[in-house]
């Protein structure tokens, strides 16, 4: 995979960020996602490769662009796993909120798990912890270990986790254990990849979110040396179908990195949409242009890097909410 490609994912993933920016807080997630999606799939065909989306915005008959399945990039180069997510968070932009992202993972052809649209059990670490905890473990005795591999008390520890009813459960064991609870309202793609960024503080991210969401940030975990692993969580029998289908035969097993991710190379680029954990995000007011703030990262060097870029808009791109 070229490193010169991590540049052009950026490119990507800005472009989606700042169209989708212009609708923060306005109330309407259709036409944030909407505009994510299309500056995404615009803004792909120029660069050099030959992707199929394996995680995408639906299936081919319900969503008219990124579909799975569908061809992105130039037509011309090499042929890459394309897994996007144009707008991580669309309650979070509605209405204006943090920690929104525009996120673009690329993968040797093969080497993403096609997770399907449905929940999946979440235990995500960053290097420190990696290989080092299982998800199949109670939770107290996930903490109990974390706090010992990293030297801390039990009341030191921040465990990050969409705040949801049905993880009632799980929030009452870590208030009976003392530990720091960072309530996510959306968003556990950045929730997950934060316990990477040793600024933010978090140890860990718990709780179940969506699949495909899992995929995206075990890509950037593994570009950062740590670790998420997964379980699907099918509700009917239609959903436990759809795993079988899709080449999963046993939706009880506890997904580990080479499983949802592989180990070949990839690149991973996430550009701020409202201002999080990591990321800033998109800001105005340079006389028509924006300032967005990227994180692109890659697998086989491990390499993170930071972009903060200034862009020109164009007439459509000013306001165009
Ligand atoms: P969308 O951007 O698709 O709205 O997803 C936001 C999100 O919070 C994800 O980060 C998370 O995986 C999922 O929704 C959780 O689903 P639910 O809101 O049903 O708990």
């Amino acid at each position: 995979m070229h490193r010169d490609l991590s540049l052009e994912i950026v490119r990507v993933t800005e472009a989606a960020a700042i169209a989708s920016s212009s609708w923060t807080g306005k109330g309407n997630k259709h036409d944030a996602d909407g505009a994510a999606t299309s500056a995404m799939r615009e803004y792909f065909s120029a660069v050099p490769f030959r992707g199929t989306v394996v995680i995408g915005e639906g299936e081919m008959d319900e969503a008219p662009m990124l579909y799975i399945g569908e061809e992105v990039g130039s037509g011309v180069g090499p042929e890459y796993d394309v897994a996007v997510d144009p707008l991580e968070g669309t309650d979070i932009v509605a209405s204006g909120r943090n920690n929104a992202l525009s996120v673009v993972a690329i993968a040797e052809k093969g080497s993403l798990l096609h997770a399907p649209d449905m929940y999946m059990a979440k235990l995500a670490v960053g290097p420190r912890l990696a290989g080092k905890l299982s998800l199949e473990d109670p939770l107290e005795v996930t903490i109990q270990k974390a706090a010992s591999i990293l030297h801390k008390e039990i009341s030191e520890l921040t465990v990050s986790i969409l705040d949801r009813n049905r993880h009632a459960e799980h929030i009452m064991i870590l208030r009976k254990l003392g530990v720091k609870i960072y309530l996510l309202s959306d968003g556990d793609v950045a929730g997950a990849i934060a316990v990477a960024f040793p600024e933010t503080g978090i140890d860990l991210h718990v709780g179940s979110g969506g699949a495909p969401e899992g995929v995206l940030a075990a890509a950037a975990l593994r570009c950062m040396g740590g670790e998420l692993q997964g379980r699907l969580l099918p509700e009917n029998e239609e959903e436990y179908q759809r795993c079988l289908a899709m080449g999963i035969s046993d939706p009880s097993k506890v997904l580990r990195m080479q499983d949802l991710v592989g180990d070949s190379d990839i690149i991973f680029a996430a550009t701020g949409v409202t201002s999080g954990d990591f990321l800033h995000g998109v800001k105005y007011g340079w006389g028509g242009r924006a300032q967005t703030h990227s994180v692109v990262m890659r697998a086989q060097t491990q390499t993170v890097r930071f972009i903060q870029c200034v862009h020109q808009l164009h007439e459509e791109q000013r306001g165009s909410a």
